[in-house]
């Protein structure tokens, strides 16, 4: 078992403590809808309980009816808001008032507000309505769904990555693989349920809601209510989890912003487990089609990777993980293509690791059953065809430690031991299986801004409006201020999820802790040379006429090779209380006007550098499962994952995220599964009772490692982020085992144990 705070090694941080620890839980961390608020009225939305439909008539009498009810909006009373604008900030275009037409289950058809949450949800159940019901097609296996290619309908899926005759290259293989696999809708599920809070004053609105954007969430509210956003506020203090469903904005927002200015008094909606199924986003299934040609000493000479991913009628929402099986190993000849499967759905979105998590398990099993087929280790496998540049643009990677990530955590795992025939090795009533998988990550990095602060006695201020969901990300940024400005950890104070503070892009696709620890060091360094350029000008003192490139900081003393100033005597001589530095980061490859677009509410992430090079983390994951001879109940007794990420900047919260990851690969393994009914197009299991999580007494060992890297090409922090790389892999990893230990091959998720009866 690994400890919580993991020694650091080479180019690794002190595990320290979360800044916000302490406040977490002792319950001092207030969450949106934990703010306090007078005169508070509170909203309980209504949704529908059929997929498709017109309304010809809602009835809101009963509801209006119950005592304390202050208002309903529905259909012909949004006057003033416009539609949703699918994208960066928004989940969907569908604006559900606008008009009469339901398009999925769960759908937003009014907003009751009441003096209390009782009141609102009594009057909410009583809303009925007369409708025309249609016949909704909503999986895969419907009729009546449209197929399109995924090419050309988002930013996200560029083209479908190709390199050489993959057609001739297959035929002339002498080995041979085709296989097809499926993943689940799944729901993010974060523990902090939506909701929205807007208070006007006179015509400046305030949004308490918990967001992973709140620069993309200003600006999508104040184009909806046709305000400018300079009047509009959104604070996001602390998130309780979002992987995902709170980066891009729902609609009820605005619509609870309308609630509050037609009452003239702050309004609260907090949205219930069941609904946040429907009215926010989700991961979609997938189909995929994966054929390998190889030579008989294991050299993948032709891949080809199709996947078909579920999305509304409404918009085209494309996962497209195809830029990164791809590029993964050193193929021949590729081929890919990603389809679209319109249903009527609600619009799917991004969830934790949203491309990599169904795309590399399809490609990590299907690698599994190549090196069964090869009679080869599955190691041995990945290792003859690991490369230093990617096969589709032959960029070389800015550096990569897969094989590093596999040597170390082989040996912890002691992989040798492994007796390749499937079924061979038992302990008692118990199958024993090991299985293995790459993990692999995008270095996604965002332009960002900060300001930073640094007063006479010593404290420092760290302002940027990054999210603090739960990653860390508040205390990797003051790790980085305090190291740059030579003050104890406990020096610094940050503020985040604020949109009066300096931008910082959407807390998604792991690119925060790269993109702001990023911005705080530029902040860092202008400081020190203002510091330093004033020092080297005075004319007394023991550092006078020293070269700023001489001067350090360090325990809050300004030093020279021969001498050293207390910070408090250089804002003497300065004559300043207090100095500040602002700064903009834009990374190489982002437009020279990315900052400008983050204040506009666009966040610009790029993942490949103007050297031509591209980035991603790696890891690999090795699992042992266990699997009853009788009742077929499966058991994941260890985990062990080893990551390169480039700099790690604490390794305590670095192993939280990875272990996190870790464990949530085995849910999607094993448990998570959105299940639908195909008669009515619905959702069944609207809950964490029927939603399955991994609780503790599911997970056993659980053993994360540090692969010490060092990257200068991604960004001047040298970070990689790893929020997501912990749980890509980790589902292919456990199916492979379960195939070891069973020989059943399993190519649909999740695996449960009628699966293996
Ligand atoms: Mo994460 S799915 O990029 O919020």
């Amino acid at each position: 078992m690994s400890v919580a705070a993991p020694n650091p090694r080479e180019n690794q941080g002190a595990p320290v403590p979360r800044i916000d620890a302490r406040l977490k839980v002792t319950g001092e961390a207030r969450y949106a809808a934990d703010v306090p608020l007078n005169n508070l009225a509170y909203g309980v939305l209504v949704t529908s309980d059929i997929a498709r439909r017109q309304v010809r008539e809602i009835h809101l009498e009963d509801a209006g009816a119950v005592p304390g009810v202050l208002d309903i909006i529905s259909y012909g009373e949004i006057d003033g808001i416009q539609k949703p604008r699918f994208g960066n900030a928004s989940a969907t275009s569908l604006g559900p008032l606008h008009e009469k037409a339901i398009r999925h289950d769960g759908q937003i058809m009014a907003l009751v507000v009441a003096e209390t949450f009782e009141a609102a949800q009594e009057a909410a159940a009583k809303v009925t309505a007369d409708y025309q019901v249609d016949q909704a097609s909503a999986s895969f296996v419907s009729p009546g769904t449209e197929t399109i290619p995924a090419k050309g309908n988002t930013e996200r899926v560029r083209d479908d990555p190709a390199v050489g005759n993959f057609e001739t290259a297959f035929a002339a293989a002498p080995v041979k693989i085709e296989a097809e696999y499926a993943t689940p809708t799944q729901h993010h599920n974060p523990i902090e349920l939506f909701s929205t809070t807007a208070i006007w004053a006179g015509d400046q609105l305030t949004v308490y809601e918990p967001s992973q954007n709140v620069y993309g969430f200003r600006a999508e509210i104040a184009r909806q209510l046709q305000m400018p956003p300079a009047q509009v506020r959104v604070i996001s203090l602390y998130t309780g989890g979002g992987f995902g469903s709170k980066g891009p904005m729902s609609p009820r927002t605005a619509i609870v912003a309308l609630a509050a200015r037609r009452l003239n008094r702050p309004v609260r909606c907090v949205v219930s487990r069941m609904q946040g199924f429907t009215i926010a986003t989700y991961r979609a299934p997938t189909r995929h089609r994966i054929r390998f040609g190889a030579t008989t000493d294991g050299r993948i000479t032709a891949f080809s990777h199709e996947g078909w991913e579920l999305t509304s009628r409404v918009d085209n929402y494309v996962v497209g993980g195809t830029s990164t099986t791809t590029r993964l190993y050193g193929y021949g000849a590729v081929h890919s293509k990603v389809n679209l499967v319109k249903a009527d759905r609600q619009t799917p979105g991004y969830m934790r690791s949203p491309p990599e998590v169904p795309y590399i398990f399809a490609l990590e099993m299907a690698m599994d059953e190549l090196a069964e087929k090869l009679g080869m280790d599955p190691v041995e496998l990945r290792r003859i065809n690991d490369t230093s540049t990617e096969p589709i643009g032959r960029k070389p990677f800015t550096s990569r430690s897969l094989m590093r990530c596999f040597d170390e955590a082989a040996k912890a795992f002691n992989w040798s031991a492994r007796n390749p025939k499937p079924g061979s090795m038992r302990d008692g009533d118990w199958l024993i299986g090991f299985g293995c998988a790459t993990a692999v990550y995008p270095t996604n990095v965002g332009a960002a801004t900060a300001r930073v602060r640094l007063s006479a006695n010593g404290r420092v201020l760290v302002q940027s409006a990054s999210h603090e969901i739960g990653t860390g990300v508040r205390t990797v940024a003051a790790q980085m201020a305090a190291e740059q400005l030579g003050v104890p950890f406990d020096a610094v104070e940050v503020m985040m999820g604020d949109t009066d503070l300096p931008p910082a892009p959407v807390s998604g696709g792991s690119n925060s802790t790269a993109s702001v620890c990023s911005a705080v060091l530029k902040a860092c360094q202008q400081l020190r040379a203002r510091l330093f350029e004033a020092i080297s000008k005075s004319g007394s003192g023991p550092l006078a006429g020293k070269a700023p490139a001489d001067l350090d900081i360090a325990n809050g003393m300004v030093v020279g090779d021969r001498g050293s100033l207390a910070l408090g005597d250089v804002f003497k001589a300065l004559g300043a209380g207090v100095i500040e530095e602002y700064a903009e980061f834009i990374p190489e490859g982002a437009p020279p006007d990315a900052a400008q677009k983050l204040y506009d509410g666009t966040s610009t992430l790029v993942n490949g550098s103007k050297r031509g090079k591209v980035q991603f983390a790696f890891g690999a994951e090795f699992v042992e499962v266990r699997i009853n001879v009788r009742t077929r109940e499966i058991r994941v007794p260890r985990l062990v994952g080893a990551f390169a990420a480039g700099r790690i900047m604490n390794t305590r919260t670095a192993r939280s995220q990875l272990m996190g990851g870790l464990i949530w690969g085995m849910s999607s393994a094993l448990l998570e599964e959105t299940e639908l009914d195909e008669r009515n197009a619905r959702y069944v299991n609207r809950d964490l009772a029927e939603y399955y999580v991994p609780v503790n007494a599911d997970v056993q060992d659980v053993e994360v490692i540090l692969v010490p890297e060092v990257d200068h090409d991604v960004n001047p922090a040298g970070v990689k982020g790893l929020g997501e790389l912990g749980n890509v892999g980790t589902a292919a990893a456990i199916v492979n085992a379960i195939y070891h230990a069973t020989g059943k091959r399993i190519r649909n998720l999740p695996v449960r144990l009628e699966d293996l009866i």
